[in-house]
């Protein structure tokens, strides 16, 4: 598997969760799996052993070099990149939600790397490439190793966890990663002008999938396609969805490490300390705890649903209940709910920044938890939601209409501030019945999406494509 992020490496958001639990997952039902991921400067190197040294990458008249190195984590071998000069930043795609200029060599650079672990340390039957960053994989065997025997019948799997992120660059820099301007036509990799490395590994690879079976159809519609729905509409006999599953050894309840006290649907007890513990975080005042408290955690993004949002905030501080959030993101979304907070003191509370702990003691401390998005490939937040009877509040749209029904949680259809308030009020009133209440948490901690389920999915997938070699 080839990827920009993997926990507990690399994390900005659900990919690395993903990375960090299906290489295992597989492993366990007897597939051999290894990863390849950047090193970025974050990742310490103890314990791992350096397997290639000065690996030479060119990419046109420029030549990278890095060090390749194996670390395992839990069974599965990770080769990390090693080229400082790429990956040794601040943040894994840029500052502030910004890009870095070279973000295009930066994953070219981890493509041929990873082809490289391919012809030298790690031979797989297929690649398994995870959105636009690991794109180019296909691209190269494709157009560049058309003729070398070394990757013949090494098929290729690309997962579309995000079509709103094409990896958009100028038609300028395909000489900087190493490839011909004769690829720049609307067959490969040109859209509407420029060059999108998504729309490469879309176009190359020889399967694709997302990551649930709503988004699977949905992005083949116009109102989902981000403009490449009739691309994949073209694709469809090799496009399917697989839903992802959750790491509940990391998200549960039970055993979480990090909350205040633990809890299970047999002793729901800990839930209620972990609400005061997690108020008394945001500096809430724990006075009356029969006000329930709906949790935010997110990347602060247009995905998310922030619009409609800001469209109700009002609307839900006049309700009896209090609203925690933590993300970041967007300097717009960021401001809003510092306003929020600001005009809503003792209700609305929220934490500008990437706490992996804070994370877990919201779905721990949180009687609902709201995820409005505009569109939601999976969605893991709403899944550990159910396992923590924090009961979600989501619009129905991709993972999040797959994952919610109307026994575990309230789905609005509509992307209207209205319908999602319709949504938050239906939620505010079962609250007034303790027992239904009750009983809805109680279902939703009852249901299992562990990754057993989909990694089963992904071996008879990766045995089809084995099957459909020339
Ligand atoms: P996405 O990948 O689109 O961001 P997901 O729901 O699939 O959405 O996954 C988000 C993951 O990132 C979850 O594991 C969530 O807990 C984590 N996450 C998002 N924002 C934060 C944050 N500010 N602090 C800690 N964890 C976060
Ligand atoms: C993306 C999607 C999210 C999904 C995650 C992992 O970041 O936005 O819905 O759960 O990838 O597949």
């Amino acid at each position: 598997m080839v990827a920009s992020e993997a926990a507990p490496f690399a994390k900005t958001g659900g990919l690395a969760d993903v990375l960090g639990a299906l290489p295992q997952a597989l492993q366990a039902r007897g597939e051999e799996v290894a990863v390849v991921l950047p090193r970025y400067g974050r990742i310490r190197l103890d314990g791992a052993r350096r397997v290639f040294n000065d690996l030479r990458i060119w990419l046109g008249p420029a030549c990278w070099r890095a060090d390749l190195h194996r670390i395992d984590d839990r069974g599965v071998p990770v080769y990390l990149v090693d080229c400082p000069a790429l990956y040794d930043r601040e943040t894994l795609y840029g500052p502030g939600g910004a890009d870095y200029p070279d973000n295009h060599v930066r994953f070219a650079v981890l493509a041929r790397a990873a082809l490289a672990v391919v012809r030298r340390l790690f031979r797989p039957e297929i690649v398994h490439c995870h959105d636009w960053q690991a794109s180019l994989v296909p691209v190269y065997m494709r157009h560049l190793l058309a003729g070398d025997p070394t990757f013949y019948g090494i098929r290729t799997l690309l997962t579309i966890h995000n079509l709103g992120y094409p990896g958009l660059f100028p038609p300028e820099i395909l000489p900087e990663i190493g490839l011909d301007d004769s690829l720049f036509t609307p067959g490969v990799l040109e859209f509407w002008g420029q060059v999108s490395l998504l729309k490469g590994g879309i176009v190359t690879a020889d399967r694709l999938n997302t990551v649930s079976r709503r988004y699977a159809r949905e992005i083949q519609t116009e109102e989902f396609g981000f403009g490449m729905d009739g691309l994949l509409r073209a694709r469809a006999d090799v496009l399917t969805g697989i839903l992802n599953g959750v790491d509940y050894a990391e998200w549960s309840p039970e055993t979480d490490p990090h909350i205040a006290a633990r809890y299970s649907a047999a002793d729901l007890s800990g839930k209620l300390q972990c609400k005061r513990d997690l108020l008394a975080e945001f500096g809430l005042p724990a006075d009356d705890l029969s006000r329930p408290v709906i949790g935010i955690v997110s990347r602060f993004t247009v995905q998310k649903g922030f619009d409609l949002i800001s469209e109700v905030a009002r609307e839900i501080a006049h309700e009896d209940v209090d609203l925690v959030a933590l993300g970041t993101g967007d300097a717009a979304y960021e401001e809003l709910f510092r306003d929020l907070a600001a005009a809503f003191p003792g209700r609305i509370a929220v934490r500008i920044a990437y706490d992996n702990r804070l994370a877990h003691k919201i779905e721990a401390g949180a009687d609902m938890f709201l995820m409005p998005s505009r569109y939601e490939p999976c969605g893991l937040n709403q899944i550990y939601s159910l396992r923590y009877g924090a009961v979600p509040i989501v619009r129905a749209t991709g993972g999040l209409d797959d994952t919610i029904d109307e026994g575990t949680g309230f789905k609005f259809r509509e992307y209207t501030g209205s319908a999602l308030m319709g949504a938050i009020r239906d939620a505010l009133s079962m609250w007034r019945s303790p027992e239904v209440w009750r009983e809805t948490m109680l279902r939703g901690m009852a249901r299992d999406f562990s990754w057993n389920a989909s990694a089963a999915e992904y071996a008879a997938l990766y045995r089809r494509m084995l099957e459909d070699r020339p």
